[in-house]
């Protein structure tokens, strides 16, 4: 027997110390970078020679997928479990100006999927690994089989359901009618801080009635330069109701929106993570547990996105299927589900995923020297595909994403608080602010 580094091993180093990661296993190890030329000796030597400690070593780097058995090759991609977004209806009650759906009330719903080729298509992934269903829209709300359809997925695949909202259409009815069935609701907060603050008081009363229904509810804000000012009441919110947090800085992926006075810089989102951090410590939020997902990242180095990988599919209202829901141009559709099974669908990705470029980190043109892109992964397809060219202009967020993959691959140590967490990323967004300044 003899092992050899894998080849799929890459390294990154800072003053003395090295990581070495394997993008294809996504797994990494840190060491000092003097044992890795003990490690290459330990290699080549001959394994009934070496001790206990060392053959450990080899043992640990094994298991980590740096180094492998040369006799013993295990495959590259196991299969993973898969996450469905499902698009009942592209038709909305809002028409928010940043929708990345372009949604609205007068969408034509007439080629949607019937209801029996909705069921059948939850029949065939029974076959399958699925971790969750995320049934979305448009507004999920208005597609009057809602209900029905979520009773069948939990009836015939008993996995995971979550029910992607605006919440206008939140009811006592609705609540009863999910309840047991759902595992939760996510809810977009930031049209009542935009074009629908007149709508506010129902929006909160709704959020009320599935609080009282014990509804499981995460919250999630698109962030804009127009609406961040409110972002502070909304993480008041968030701790009243006990809901998850989600912060999403708005994306450029509508298609006839002109986005210049909505998107943020570089800077607006350093201020921005830097204000809602001190904001979390001033009010003493910290032992919120549901604001922890608001820094929430753990370093895993891939060799894409979702899209990359066999995980994520999205199902159009019509029956499109695309390997990413944010990607949904004709060259990304893989087939449509009325013609072809989610099996030869999940085949077509097999033989379709090399050209899709965008969702490789070390096809994008900005990303692909920069020694983090297997920890980062860049930006949402969804925001480049379109134009690949604009995948050479540095996402707004890169700065942000740089420390937060930097601190937690360095610097992190696993038992320090979430205050400790926050105080210590807000030095390190000041320290970034202060080199832009120089
Ligand atoms: C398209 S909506 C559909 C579900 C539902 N109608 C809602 O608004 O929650 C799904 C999610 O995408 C978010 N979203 C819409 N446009 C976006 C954009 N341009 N950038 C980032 N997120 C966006 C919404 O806030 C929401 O959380
Ligand atoms: S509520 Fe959701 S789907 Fe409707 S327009 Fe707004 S972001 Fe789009
Ligand atoms: S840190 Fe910036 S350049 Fe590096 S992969 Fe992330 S977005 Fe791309």
């Amino acid at each position: 027997m003899k092992y050899s580094l894998n080849e799929n091993v890459k390294s990154i180093t800072k003053e003395d110390n090295i990581l070495l990661y394997n993008p294809v296993k996504s797994s990494w190890i840190k060491t000092k970078q003097k044992n890795v030329d003990k490690l290459q000796r330990l290699i080549n030597s001959d394994l009934k020679t070496l001790n206990k400690e060392d053959r450990y070593l080899l043992d640990y780097l094994e298991r980590y997928d740096i180094i492998s058995d040369l006799d013993n090759k295990t495959d590259i991609e196991a299969d993973s479990p898969i996450s469905i977004y499902f698009f009942l209806t592209k038709k909305c009650n809002l028409e928010c100006s940043f929708c990345s759906m372009n949604s609205n009330p007068n969408i034509d719903s007439s080629n949607n999927l019937s209801f029996d080729e909705i069921k059948e298509f939850i029949d065939q992934l029974s076959d399958f690994n699925i971790k969750r269903i995320i049934l979305t829209g448009g507004e999920p709300l208005l597609h009057d089989k809602l209900i029905k359809i979520i009773e069948y997925i939990k009836e015939k695949l008993g996995t995971k359901v979550i029910v992607s909202t605006n919440g206008f259409l939140l009811s006592e009815q609705f609540c009863k009618d999910i309840k047991g069935k759902v595992d939760r609701i996510d809810i977009s907060w930031e049209s009542i801080y935009g074009e629908y603050k007149e709508m506010r008081d129902q929006f909160i009363k709704n959020i009320d009635v599935a609080k009282k229904n014990k509804i499981n509810m995460n919250f999630s804000y698109v962030v804009t330069k127009n609406n961040r000012e409110y972002i502070y009441e909304y993480i008041d919110y968030c701790v009243l109701y006990d809901a998850g947090i989600d912060l999403k800085i708005v994306s450029p992926i509508n298609n006839g929106n002109d986005y210049d006075d909505l998107i943020l810089q570089e800077e607006d989102v350093l201020d921005l993570y830097e204000s809602v951090f001190e904001y979390i410590i001033e009010k003493n939020y910290v032992n919120s547990p549901c604001l922890k997902s608001i820094i929430g990242y753990t370093p895993k180095p891939k060799l894409g996105c979702s899209g990359y990988y066999k995980n994520m599919f999205a199902i159009y209202p019509n029956g499109d299927v695309f390997p990413c829901h944010s990607v949904n141009s004709s060259e990304y559709s893989l087939t449509n589900i009325k013609e072809n099974s989610f099996e030869d669908c999940v085949k077509l990705f097999g033989k379709k995923r090399n050209t899709f470029s965008v969702f490789n980190i070390d096809d994008r043109e900005y990303c692909k020297e920069c020694d983090i892109r297997n920890f980062c992964l860049g930006v949402c397809a969804g925001e480049i595909y379109k134009d690949i060219e604009s995948g050479s202009i540095k996402p707004s967020t890169c700065k942000f994403r740089s420390i937060i993959v930097n601190y937690f691959l360095w610097e992190h140590k696993k038992n320090i608080s979430f205050k400790e967490q926050l105080n210590n990323i807000i030095l390190k967004i000041r320290e970034a602010k202060s080199c832009v300044k120089l």
